[in-house]
């Protein structure tokens, strides 16, 4: 019986591992690599999908997410300076850590929309 609970300790604490270190390796390269087509949410990456809820959770807390999609951002650079702007607001509840994951979903997110942007509306003021 022991033996079983500190099994299940042992596998939880393996994947908790799992999870940070797939965190800390996100890359811009693998994003932008990766184009499939479609920004519907359920069609996403399954390692975007992760990230992608961890946007949702953290990012709806103070507005919604229109905000972030009516910014017409689609600058990598921006988005890293918005989320650490977001995440120094007083109780965003957006951690350090945080802040890659979510990175990797609004990449992926900025470069389809690049993608779409260019055969369109190319044109940014
Ligand atoms: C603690 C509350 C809070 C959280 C959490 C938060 N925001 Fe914000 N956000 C704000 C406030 C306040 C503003 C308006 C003031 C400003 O622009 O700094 C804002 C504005 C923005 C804007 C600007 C919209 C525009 O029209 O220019 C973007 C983009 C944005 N947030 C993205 C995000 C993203 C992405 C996340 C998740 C990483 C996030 N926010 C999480 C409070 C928050």
């Amino acid at each position: 019986m022991r033996t079983r609970i500190a099994l299940l300790l042992l596998a939880a604490l393996v994947c908790l591992d799992l999870v940070v270190s797939a965190c800390g390796a996100t890359t811009t390269t693998s994003i932008l690599g990766d184009r499939s087509e479609g920004a519907d949410p359920s069609a996403l990456p399954a390692d975007v999908q992760a990230s992608y809820r961890v946007f949702v959770q953290r990012c709806s807390k103070c507005h919604a997410l229109a905000r972030v999609y009516e910014s017409g951002i689609t600058d990598d650079d921006y988005w890293v300076r918005y989320v650490a702007r977001m995440r120094r607001q007083p109780g965003s509840g957006i951690s350090k850590g945080d802040e890659s994951v979510i990175l990797h979903y609004l990449f992926y997110y900025s470069a389809q929309k690049r993608d779409a942007g260019s055969s369109t509306t190319a044109s940014n003021p």
